[in-house]
């Protein structure tokens, strides 16, 4: 990988909030559960006195356990629920809607009063959430909305206009002073309306990068083809992403990284520019690009602050990710999850338009993290132990 990495281009500081149930809650038996083998769901509530007559106040829905992502989350909701009077029950959906709507009706069943759901396909949740809005229980869609459908009450979520703006912000910055370099772009899943905003972001900085010949994409003639239009519709959008969509798998990151590779003549080798979605991607597609002959130096980018990422960010493999404070989005899911509880009325501070309704939102920043500021950031903040890397 190239080292053309400038200044540290935070995009926005991540406002740490004091643990809303650290405060409100003194004594706890709240229990998540958790699979460690990776089982399509997880069940190990446990029970304690200040829930619903069940015993099961909060019912959280995963989108998969295949990804450090969200495996991150659940440790995170965890630790923030250890000390909280409520019960709650995790369970994962593995990647499959018939999954997660069978996870729904379980905890429906329970009597919870509140669900926090991470869907994994935005507009097919609908019906899970219907069922449950239908039974009275608050729905709170946390980091991917729930589209199409005005049965979701809440949203908390990470800045992801901004996660992609900083992604396509960083290859600008590193791209160096020359013109027509290799562009290859990559995205998430089209049945996450998080892929589309990340793209959103990101080409909201690249296009007029591409306009003025700084970057000539490599991969994808819908998107060439687009490459004079600074704003795209959501179907325009659809359109790039049913090509360079990796369907946030990376093996499938890997095999498209593979094909574009034989695909290119020489000129689209050399010094080039990879638009990754995320670290799991990233780290995959890094690979391939690094092995052929034919590319020089690459610059990439992720996001999540993946611990392999990190990893990778460390010995130069991967140029950038961007850091995602989860522990403010459990904080902020679970903060509404007790207001509602509570009978108080949570804080918002936006809305999101899923197709349907206005969603009323709270949003959280992200940090941009390379070599730069990965200590300051992530290990001297304690986010991570050192201990967990090597060459820091
Ligand atoms: C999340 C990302 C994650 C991706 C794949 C997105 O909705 O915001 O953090 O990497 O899904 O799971």
């Amino acid at each position: 990988m190239r080292k053309k990495i400038k200044s540290i281009p935070v995009v926005l500081v991540v406002i740490m909030l004091a643990f809303i149930l650290g405060a409100c809650n003194s004594n706890s038996d709240s229990d998540v559960s958790g699979n460690s083998e990776g089982a399509a769901n997880d069940e190990e509530s446990a029970g304690n006195e200040t829930t619903s007559e069940s015993g099961l106040s909060v019912g959280i829905v995963l989108p998969t356990k295949d990804e450090p992502r969200w495996v991150q989350d659940e440790e995170r909701f965890k630790e923030a629920l250890s000390d909280s009077d409520y019960t709650t029950e995790i369970l994962f959906s593995q990647g499959s809607s018939a999954k997660e709507k069978e996870n729904v009706e379980t905890l429906i069943s329970k009597g919870i009063e509140v669900l926090i759901i991470a869907p994994h396909d935005g507009p097919a949740a609908g019906v899970s959430v219907e069922a449950a809005k239908a039974e009275g229980i608050t729905v709170i869609a946390y980091d991917r909305l729930i589209t199409e459908t005005d049965a979701v009450d809440y949203y908390v979520t990470f800045d992801s206009l901004a996660v992609g703006a900083a992604q396509g912000q960083y290859l600008v910055d590193n791209a160096g002073e020359g013109t027509n370099v290799p562009l290859y772009l990559y995205a998430g899943a089209s049945s996450d309306n998080n892929a589309f905003l990340f793209f959103e972001g990101a080409w909201s900085v690249l296009q007029p990068k591409i306009a003025d010949g700084t970057f000539v994409i490599a991969n994808s003639s819908e998107a060439e083809a687009l490459q004079d239009k600074a704003e795209l519709t959501r179907d325009e959008m659809g359109k790039i992403l049913g090509q360079v969509t990796t369907n946030w798998d990376p093996n499938e990151a890997k095999n498209k990284a593979q094909t574009h590779l034989t695909a290119v003549g020489p000129e689209m080798k050399g010094d080039i520019a990879v638009l990754a979605p995320n670290d799991g991607t990233a780290r995959s597609i890094a690979d391939v690009f690094s092995t052929d002959p034919e590319v020089s130096s690459y610059i990439i980018t992720g996001q999540d602050a993946e611990k392999a990422s990190i990893q990778y960010v460390i010995d130069g493999k991967q140029s950038m990710t961007v850091f995602k404070d989860v522990r403010t989005l459990v904080t902020d899911a679970m903060g509404m999850a007790v207001d509602v509880l509570d009978g108080n009325t949570p804080e918002t501070t936006g809305n999101y338009d899923n197709g349907s309704i206005d969603v009323k939102a709270k949003q959280t920043d992200v940090i941009v993290v390379d070599e730069a500021n990965v200590q300051s950031e992530l290990i001297d903040s304690g986010y991570y132990e050192a201990s967990e890397f090597t060459g820091l």
